[in-house]
């Protein structure tokens, strides 16, 4: 459908140019106006394909008309179809933007020209959004290439740069005009040795190719890049190059972090691990000196502890003093250093030691919040930052690989020291020559604690000296002349002062160390000596040497004395045995009286029980009478009920004569009782037959008994019989912890008893001279 705006005031002209074109064949419609003010009004509105007009009106005219339709619709072909146009006047129309004249005597070729009019504006109409579309595109284009990240360069087929982008010139630290006068070649570098430098010609090879090269940039650095070409139909190449530094660096920091994990994870000692770690730093940053430096505990400054390279060499075990050196700013503060102009920095505690080697950076060594040292490495050529972050990188794993080994090495210290106590634990109990033992715990004092030399000295309670028991690791024998006075050197302070006490230098100390000329041989640098303590009292010392000097760490310390508790029970332990075998031999001439006299003993020192041990001894051995025991027999219980609580001994009078019920620990080691007399007893021989009733007279016949929890008749006969009097005695006697009872009341509480505690059938022989045994009582 075409729209047709008709200006025409001959309403017969009007209707012969409908007419021609309907009869044309063209489907259209038509508005046909008669004056200026409708033609401009239809205008206006718009919407038209085509403009048809006369050019001479009784009050317009067609030029009037044409220049309104070129300001208004300069887009919708004019045409004059008039009978009085002239030459000259279509010229002008023409000019001025109609598109055709046709004379209205020669209508036919109305037609043609409104075809060729249409057909001509159409085309045009494309050809404009075709235009518009290529500008658009080509803004966006350019606005792409502008705001690109990457490089985007042209250069001409003699590598001339025709264009760059601005990122282009940021990249390289040029602009754009210096950068139009380059050629590739210009930022090519003898230094990028990784690629030859020819491959630029790849680009130009006609295919995409991508390439990795190190570009030069204005500031001289070298920056890698990875530049893909095309060539373009006239010759000259586009390029992208985009800016690899961080793919690079991370690609470099994953590698360096997986062999240092790798080799890290072989690693169990930390001395290994260190040993990794300062090779793969000299190794990764080229660097003239890599150090590990941790905190001295004993100054609180730090120690350049382990290093590679000359400049750590020069370096290393420099004792850095509290408050000085780089690495006291990095762990206080937690932070990395960087300075590549080390030597001016007022932190530094020793810059002249750095040489030429003036670029030093340093990270700390963290793990789980604990900053337990610092690595630096020092070079010559400047460190950057991304060499810090992968330094950091490599102190986290190293921090956390040192603390690995670490709880390793501790936890594996911890079992061979356990491993070491129990076997002085089976050498105390399984040994009672008490010179066996000890050597079993020096032993294990030289080997764990790993000192040169160690002895143990006694104290003798009378001379107050203390002499030579047993040694380890000594060149000569002279030390066994040692008696060293209470307070004197190292070991009389010790047990003097009840304190582990240390000598430094001792080879120097002549007058002050007693007995310096005993070890002048030994060459002895460090003693150590600690109080040997059973119960609160000082039994000996156990004493340290070192021939180098040696820095204890707190466990090592703990371990020590440790150790010292471990000898000292030994100690107690064979001494009560000792006293017990030397008794052995007036044992053998008068052991009834013995037994008898240490019996009162006991009840002298459990002052309340005094006479009770009497008693139970003669109402046992009645007892035993009524049940018809054998001679032999009798006398092995008379012997063991004066000895049943001669484990008591071993109990410490706070408990033993505490005046009010036991708490469960008092009550733990008030058990133990029955088997200290057990291990006091059983060495003696001709007591064996006897340790029935101080080992078993707590048992109870149900079985809640100790210390063995034996039942019925697996506790022995004497045993079983003994407890019915122990405790009818100890009932009916006045005790620390409460008042005696009324016998009605004890003979309630066996009767209530009897098959819990006691044996039923001994109950009943028991009661049977109750009657007798109450007379008794009355009696008195
Ligand atoms: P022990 O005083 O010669 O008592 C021997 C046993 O008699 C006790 O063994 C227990 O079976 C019985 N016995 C003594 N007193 C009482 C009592 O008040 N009530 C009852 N039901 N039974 C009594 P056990 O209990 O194994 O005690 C062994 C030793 O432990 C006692 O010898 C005594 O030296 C000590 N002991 C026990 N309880 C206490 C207490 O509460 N305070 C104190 N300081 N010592 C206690
Ligand atoms: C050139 O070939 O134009 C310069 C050298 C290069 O390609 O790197
Ligand atoms: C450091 O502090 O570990 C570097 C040595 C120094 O500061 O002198
Ligand atoms: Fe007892
Ligand atoms: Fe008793």
């Amino acid at each position: 459908m075409i729209y047709i705006l008709h200006l025409e005031d001959d309403p017969v002209d009007a209707e012969l140019i409908q007419v021609t074109l309907t009869s044309a064949g063209l489907v259209f419609k038509i508005d046909w106006v008669q004056t200026g003010d409708e033609f401009s009004q239809a205008l206006r509105r718009g919407g038209y394909n085509l403009i048809l007009a006369d050019y001479r009106l009784p009050s317009y005219d067609g030029m009037s008309a044409l220049l309104l339709e070129q300001e208004w619709r300069p887009d919708v072909p004019f045409i004059f179809v008039s009978g009085t146009l002239g030459e000259d006047a279509a010229i002008e129309g023409l000019t001025k933007g109609a598109i055709d004249y046709v004379p209205k005597t020669k209508l036919s070729r109305l037609v043609p020209a409104v075809k060729r009019a249409l057909s001509e504006t159409e085309n045009q109409k494309k050809r404009k959004q075709a235009e518009d579309a290529l500008k658009d595109s080509e803004e966006r284009y350019r606005t792409l290439i502008e705001q690109a990240s990457d490089g985007i360069f042209l250069a001409d087929p003699q590598r001339n740069f025709v264009d760059v982008n601005p990122s282009g010139c940021n990249m390289l630290g040029y602009t754009r005009e210096e950068m139009l006068k380059l050629n590739m070649k210009d930022l090519t570098d003898a230094r990028d040795k990784s690629i030859s430098p020819l491959r630029f010609d790849e680009l130009y090879s006609g295919q995409v190719i991508l390439l990795e090269k190190k570009l030069i940039t204005k500031s001289g650095a070298l920056l890698p890049v990875e530049i893909s070409g095309k060539v373009l139909d006239n010759g000259n190449m586009q390029g992208i190059v985009r800016d690899i530094t961080e793919r690079k660096q991370h690609e470099r920091e994953r590698e360096a972090i997986i062999t240092v994990s790798a080799a890290l994870r072989q690693a169990t000692t930390r001395t290994e691990i260190l040993n990794i770690i300062l090779d793969q730093l000299v190794d990764m940053f080229d660097s003239d000196g890599a150090m590990l430096v941790l905190p001295n505990l004993q100054t609180g400054g730090f120690i350049d502890e382990m290093g590679r390279g000359a400049v750590a060499e020069r370096m290393i075990g420099l004792n850095i003093p509290l408050g000085k050196g780089v690495c006291n700013w990095v762990v206080t503060n937690k932070k990395p250093y960087l300075n590549n102009h080390a030597e001016n920095d007022p932190f530094f505690y020793r810059p002249d030691l750095l040489g030429a080697s003036h670029c030093l950076a340093s990270v700390p060594l963290i793990t789980q919040d604990q900053t337990i040292g610092a690595l630096w490495i020092a070079r010559k050529a400047d460190i950057l930052e991304q060499d810090l972050r992968l330094l950091n990188a490599i102190a986290d794993i190293a921090a956390n690989a040192i603390r690995r080994v670490k709880l390793y090495e501790q936890t594996e210290l911890q079992l061979r020291h356990l491993l070491a106590l129990h076997q002085i634990d089976i050498a105390i109990s399984s040994n009672f020559d008490a010179n066996v033992t000890l050597n079993v715990i020096l032993n294990n004092v030289k080997n764990e604690l790993e000192v040169d030399a160690a002895s143990i000295l006694l104290l003798d309670p009378i001379t107050h000296t203390l002499d030579y028991a047993a040694g380890i690791g000594f060149r000569t024998r002279r030390i066994e002349q040692s008696n060293v006075k209470l307070g004197d050197g190292c070991a009389g302070r010790a047990a003097q002062e009840y304190r582990t006490v240390s000598f430094q230098d001792i080879g120097q100390m002549d007058g002050a160390f007693i007995r310096s000329s005993l070890l002048a041989c030994e060459e002895f640098v460090l003693q150590y000596a600690t109080p040997l303590m059973v119960k609160g009292h000082v039994k000996g010392v156990l004493e340290l040497f070192h021939r180098k000097v040696f820095e204890p760490e707190m466990e090592w310390l703990d371990y020590y004395e440790t150790l010292a508790t471990q000898a000292a029970i030994a100690i107690e332990n064979a001494s009560l045995l000792e006293n017990l075998q030397r008794s052995n031999a007036e044992l053998m001439l008068a052991y009834d009286a013995t037994i008898e006299g240490w019996s009162r003993a006991l009840d002298l020192r459990d002052k309340e029980t005094e006479g009770h041990t009497q008693r139970v001894a003669e109402m046992a051995l009645a007892l035993a009478e009524k049940i018809g025991m054998s001679e032999v027999e009798k006398q092995h219980l008379w012997r063991g009920a004066l000895l049943h609580d001669i484990g008591k001994m071993g109990v410490p009078d706070s408990i033993l004569h505490k005046p009010g019920p036991l708490s469960e620990a008092e009550k733990e080691i008030m058990r133990q009782h029955p088997i200290f007399a057990y291990q006091m007893l059983s060495p003696i021989i001709y007591l064996k037959p006897a340790l029935d009733i101080p080992y078993c007279h707590h048992e109870k016949w149900d079985g809640n008994g100790y210390p063995r929890g034996l039942k019925g008749e697996d506790i022995p006969l004497p045993a079983r019989l003994f407890a019915v009097v122990d405790v009818f005695d100890a009932l009916t006697s006045d005790r620390p912890y409460r008042k005696a009872w009324t016998r009605e009341k004890v003979y309630r509480h066996i009767e209530e008893q009897t098959g819990k505690h006691f044996d039923p059938q001994i109950v009943k022989i028991f009661l049977e001279d109750k009657h007798f045994q109450k007379w008794d009582e009355d009696g008195a």
